[in-house]
Parts: structure tokens; C-alpha cells; sequence
């Protein structure tokens, strides 16, 4: 595991983008695991930057979103995809039948086969990541087997309290569930890139690089894969020893 700690959120960004763009430059078609929440927002800039400043094509791109929340109506500003589309895909030119994000709505069960069916004809080259302050990746909550591939989950607390910010700070709008890439499916991926911002999220990084491996904080199985990059800031490394 390599770690990288940098000053501030704007680094973090800058330096998590370079992973990107190294994965982009280096292959013909390239396959990209990505995020949302907060964490990831300054590096989408810095790619639309780039996309804006140097050309870099994306027409080859082929992106797998993590997780999507269950019963948001298609079109909703919360929603994952209207998200992505606002922070990144409809800044850059990345075809929309190339990108993909889970389908929460419908026939839950059937939409996480046939999203496990889609990145099987695909090996993702580079999975972007967040953590939870409980130590989440993907929505999968403290708890779940690392065998699990894309499933529907139940939010923890813990979670909706954090993204209640996101629905006029009101817990009772926030989705209960979601559908989300397994642990076994985001451990597949050839490399893995995680960004970690501010004091809050400390204890996730301390215990995804010094804890015991354990379903109870689902970053720790990290541990096991062989090639993951830790981009954090300040205050995420402030548990850490220098
Ligand atoms: C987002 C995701 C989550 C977030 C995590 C951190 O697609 O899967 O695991 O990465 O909840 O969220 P922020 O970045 O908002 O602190």
C-alpha cells in the first residue's frame, strides 16, 4: 500500500487526478471505477480542468460507478447519476452509453446481476474510492462478508446522519437503502485509489492502514489487495504516525 499525504484537500486533488490520468494515457480503452460523496469533487475538477486545457480524449472511457441510492426517482439532484452527470460526465466527452451506474430502481435483484454482468466483460484498470467515517467503501456498512458482489444494502446510521448535508440536512429524505458494488467486486479491480479528507475521517484511515482486517471496518480488506494507492490530507493522516 502506498500512502501519500498531502497538505490540503486541493493537493489531495491534484495528486489523486495524476492516477487517473496516468491509467487514461496508458491504455486504449480504459476502464475507470468511480465515486461520489464530497471526497472525489476536486479531483472531477481537476479532470474537467485538464479535459478543457489539454484535449485528453475520453471517447474510449468506460466508467463503472460504485453505488446508487435505492427508489430516487430518475432525474433526482440526489441521485448518483445526476450527480456524476453534474460533476464530471457532462463536462467531458465521454459517450453515455460508456458509463454506468447502478440501478436503483425496479427489480433491485436483477439490476445487481445484470451490473455484475456488465463489468464481467471488463477488468476496471483503476477503482476510485471514499471512505466512511465507519469505515465504509462503497455503501458496504460495517458488517458485510467481503465475499459479496453488487447487492442491495440497508444505510448505516452513522451514514444517513452523514448524508442528510445532502438533503436539506434532513435524515427522514435520505434513502434507507442502496445498491451498491460488493467488497469482492471492488477488490477485483487491477489497482485501487483512495482519497481521504479532513479530521472526521482519521480513524477510517488509521484503522484501514494499521487495523486488524475485519468485516467490522470493511477498508481494512485493502490490506489484502495488492496494489492500492492512499491519497489523504492532513487531517485524514492525523492518526497516523510520521
Ligand atoms: C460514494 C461512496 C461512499 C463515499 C463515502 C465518503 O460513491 O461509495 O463510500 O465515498 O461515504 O463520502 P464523502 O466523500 O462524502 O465523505
Amino acid at each position: 500500500m502506498r500512502i501519500v499525504i498531502c497538505h490540503d484537500y486541493a493537493e489531495m486533488s491534484r495528486k489523486g487526478f495524476e492516477e487517473i490520468k496516468k491509467v487514461v494515457v496508458s491504455k486504449e480503452q480504459p476502464v475507470l471505477g468511480l465515486a461520489t460523496g464530497s471526497t472525489p469533487i476536486g479531483l472531477y475538477q481537476e479532470w474537467i480542468k485538464d479535459y478543457n486545457e489539454n484535449k485528453t480524449s475520453y471517447e474510449k472511457l468506460i466508467t463503472f460507478n460504485l453505488d446508487e441510492y435505492v427508489g430516487l426517482p430518475e432525474g433526482h439532484p440526489e441521485s448518483y447519476r445526476s450527480f456524476m452527470n453534474h460533476h464530471l460526465f457532462s463536462h467531458i466527452n465521454v459517450p453515455a452509453d460508456q458509463v454506468h451506474v447502478p440501478n436503483g430502481n425496479g427489480d433491485l435483484k436483477a439490476n445487481c446481476a445484470a451490473y455484475e454482468a456488465a463489468m464481467e466483460q471488463y477488468e476496471i484498470d483503476l477503482q476510485l474510492l471514499g471512505v466512511g467515517r465507519n469505515g465504509h467503501i462503497g455503501f458496504n456498512e460495517p458488517g458485510t462478508p467481503f465475499n459479496q458482489t453488487t447487492h442491495v444494502v440497508s444505510l448505516d446510521e452513522k451514514t444517513i446522519a452523514d448524508n442528510a448535508r445532502f438533503f436539506d440536512g434532513d435524515v427522514n429524505q435520505v434513502p434507507k437503502q442502496a445498491v451498491t458494488m460488493g467488497v469482492a467486486t471492488i477488490m477485483k479491480a487491477k489497482r485501487i485509489l483512495l482519497l481521504a479528507s479532513g479530521e472526521s475521517k482519521a480513524d477510517a484511515i488509521y484503522e484501514l492502514i494499521h487495523g486488524k482486517v475485519s468485516e467490522q471496518i470493511p477498508a481494512t480488506v485493502l490490506q489484502n489487495h495488492p496494489d492500492v494507492v492512499v491519497i489523504v490530507d492532513e487531517a485524514a493522516a492525523s492518526r497516523l504516525s510520521r
